[in-house]
């Protein structure tokens, strides 16, 4: 048994002792305004987080997946239509296209970056394609100016999932000004997270997110009772984005300390036989939501790594094209190699702004020594 305290995927705890009395604070205030729906704290933090994005304006809703939801309402995909997107990601970017009535299409990922491939998109086009889906998987930025050129060959939309990649760049632009719009979650472990669920529609496309804003306060128009479009409950709280706009005075330091931490897993797993270790492409940035390594045996790693207290995680552990909820989509196993691959293989290390550099290192050599047993038995 290990001596040292266990080490968490993330620790939530520690990031909230460093801003305590601000968030306290906040949370207060909105306690004590009675103003718990909208108002100023939403209409401050969404206009916060778009500049942060270097986009024109955020729409705050319930969580990620009614960001993806309502961004594809707004967008008028439905049943009959096709979105492009990829099968390595959470669930809930199917479910936002399935909920929609429309049908997912799955392509392959680059084995490199675990994002969309674009060589797979041009041949997944169909008359009923309605939109592009990539996701910045793990906070690395899809490959935008590729899957852009396809999109704009076909007049398609592009629209970001980047609930993993609040500070993702490519070539100094941030995620959520990729593409014509971004979906954000700000679930507490993300990058930018609140005390619990929220997210936001990312654009500079103001008559869009105009829609977006209606689709997710019941269609409201001018009026209160005036619901001109089929629309939904999906407005984010007032405590969250007060919660919100404290975090995100921090977020640049903190992506950076992550990258610390990431730098220092690097050069301690750079030799490791076997490992693949995550890079960025050239010309990006990821927010480094997660530092996922690829691992033969990666279940008994992942063991080895459990019986020393290390918490490790598996993003994802099934590409969604088979997981039995999207059977209706239609795919089978083989479709996808690269993703079916990475399932296997993929394993996060903990990684958050907190973790000491040195915690770091001696989880690399656990690592290490995990991959040595491995390969030896
Ligand atoms: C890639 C991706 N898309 C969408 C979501 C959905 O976000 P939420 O959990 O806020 O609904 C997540 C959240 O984990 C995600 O990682």
């Amino acid at each position: 048994m290990s001596t040292h305290p266990p080490v968490p995927m993330v620790d939530l705890k520690a990031q909230y002792a460093r801003i305590r009395e601000d968030v306290d604070r906040a949370v207060l205030d909105v306690l004590a305004s009675s103003q718990y729906i909208k108002g100023e704290e939403v209409a401050r933090f969404e206009q916060e987080f778009a500049a942060w994005c270097g986009a024109a304006r955020a729409v705050g809703v319930a969580n990620g997946t009614d960001a993806l939801t309502v961004a594809l309402r707004a967008y008028g995909v439905g049943p009959g239509d096709e979105v492009v997107t990829v099968a390595n990601t959470f669930i809930a970017t199917g479910e936002a296209i399935l909920l929609n009535g429309a049908r997912p299409v799955f392509v392959d990922v680059d084995p490199v970056t675990c994002t969309m491939d674009p060589a797979q998109v041009e041949r997944a086009i169909t008359p009923r394609t309605k939109l592009i889906l990539p996701v910045h998987l793990y906070g690395h930025p899809a490959d935008m100016p590729a899957i852009a050129a396809i999109a704009a060959r076909h007049g398609l939309p592009v629209l970001e999932d980047a609930a993993q990649a609040h500070g993702a760049e490519i070539g100094g632009r941030r995620a959520g000004a990729l593409g014509h719009a971004a979906c954000f979650s700000f679930y507490p472990g993300k990058n930018l997270g609140a005390y619990g669920d929220a997210g936001a529609v990312v654009s500079s496309d103001a008559a869009f997110l105009d829609k977006v804003a209606r689709i997710a306060n019941h269609g409201g128009g001018v009026h209160k009772y005036d619901n001109v479009l089929l629309g939904t409950n999906s407005r984010l709280d007032t405590v969250q984005a007060a919660v919100l706009r404290v975090k995100l005075r921090h977020l640049e330091r903190w992506n950076a300390e992550r990258r610390a931490v990431v730098e220092a897993y690097s050069r301690a797993l750079a030799d490791v036989p076997g490992v693949v270790l995550p890079t960025e492409r050239a010309g990006c940035r990821s927010a480094w939501h997660l530092y996922t390594i690829r691992v033969p045996e990666r279940d008994r790693v992942q063991a080895h790594l459990a019986e020393k207290r290390i918490a490790t995680a598996v993003h994802y552990p099934r590409p969604i094209h088979l997981q039995p909820a999207m059977a209706v989509a239609g795919g089978k196993a083989g479709d996808l190699p690269v993703s079916e691959r990475l399932s296997r293989e993929v394993l996060c290390l903990p990684l958050y702004a907190e973790l000491p550099l040195a915690t770091a290192l001696r989880i690399a050599g656990e690592v290490r020594a995990a991959c040595a047993a491995v390969a030896s038995a």
